[in-house]
């Protein structure tokens, strides 16, 4: 498949969406995500594809939605676009492997709200992050008031939607958004190095902590462990349980076959 604004190459297991508008910092506009939905939904169901990472084209990760295309939307646009990055964030929450961002430059708004449908964010030095949606008169609008607050707190998240504050690398990684920092030359090399990790443990068991992670924080704790509960022993059913255990026992790699 061709696609005008992103590109998508799988490479030894690695599936990787680039935004490309270099021009225009990667903002998004209703073609961008209907391309990545698009590119995530054939990558989910790709044998090829083990992990999942996202990044942008040139200094920019993601500068946002793209305010030209906005400008000009009334309500119903509005609606239209909500849905659909809505749409394209959940496949990203929702599709059994893991997903990284790595963010290498701005990660603003949309940009934020991107990185955080991801499982995790590694970001350069350059990247900065914010959610400056109050700035033009709207609120963020893939997640950001939701997504934000699960994952730094209300507090943290409040302060941030309310003010438009953009902040760099460091300090997204000292409030709990960003898992590591790297010099812009290295991050994708460390985002390499963590997918091969990922590649090394039990895809069912990822797929697993996946599900009952993103949906049990929603949950009361009775609820969110039952879900625990019932995953846990379902994974004693697969040939990747008897796999992981006889290799550990017998000192030797084990080999996983997502069965
Ligand atoms: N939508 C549309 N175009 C955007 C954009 C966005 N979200 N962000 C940047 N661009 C465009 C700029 O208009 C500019 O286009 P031009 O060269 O035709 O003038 C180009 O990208 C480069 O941006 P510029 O502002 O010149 O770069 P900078 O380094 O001075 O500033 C930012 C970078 C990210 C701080 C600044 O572009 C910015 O504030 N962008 C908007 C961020 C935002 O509010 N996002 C949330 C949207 S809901």
């Amino acid at each position: 498949m061709s696609y005008e604004t992103i590109k998508y190459e799988v490479k030894e297991g690695i599936g990787t969406i680039t935004i490309n508008r270099p021009d225009v910092l990667n903002a998004l506009n209703m073609q961008v995500l209907a391309e990545m939905l698009a590119t995530i939904v054939t990558a989910a169901s790709d044998a090829e594809v083990k992990v999942l990472v996202i990044t942008g084209a040139g200094r920019s990760f993601i500068a946002g939605a793209d305010i030209a295309q906005m400008g000009e939307f009334g309500t119903q646009d509005g609606l239209q676009f909500g849905d659909l990055g809505h749409a394209m964030l959940m496949a990203l929450e929702t599709m059994d492997k893991p997903v990284i961002a790595a963010v290498n430059g701005f990660a603003l708004g949309g940009g934020t709200e991107v990185s955080l449908g991801c499982d995790f964010i590694y970001a350069s030095t350059r990247a900065r992050f914010g959610q400056p949606e109050v700035s033009l008169g709207i609120i963020p609008g893939f997640g950001g008031t939701q997504r934000l607050a699960r994952t730094v707190g209300m507090n943290k998240a409040r302060e941030l939607v309310y003010t438009g504050a953009i902040i760099d690398a460091q300090e997204a990684r000292r409030i709990g958004l960003v898992a590591e920092v790297f010099e812009p030359d290295e991050l994708m090399d460390k985002v390499r190095e963590k997918a091969n990790l990922l590649m090394s443990n039990g895809p069912l068991a990822i797929a697993a902590a996946k599900r009952v992670m993103n949906k049990g924080v929603d949950l009361p704790l009775d609820s969110a462990l039952e879900l625990e509960k019932q995953a846990f022993s379902a994974l004693f059913g697969t040939e990747d349980q008897t796999e992981g255990m006889a290799a550990f026992v017998a000192k030797r790699k084990a080999v996983f076959t997502r069965k």
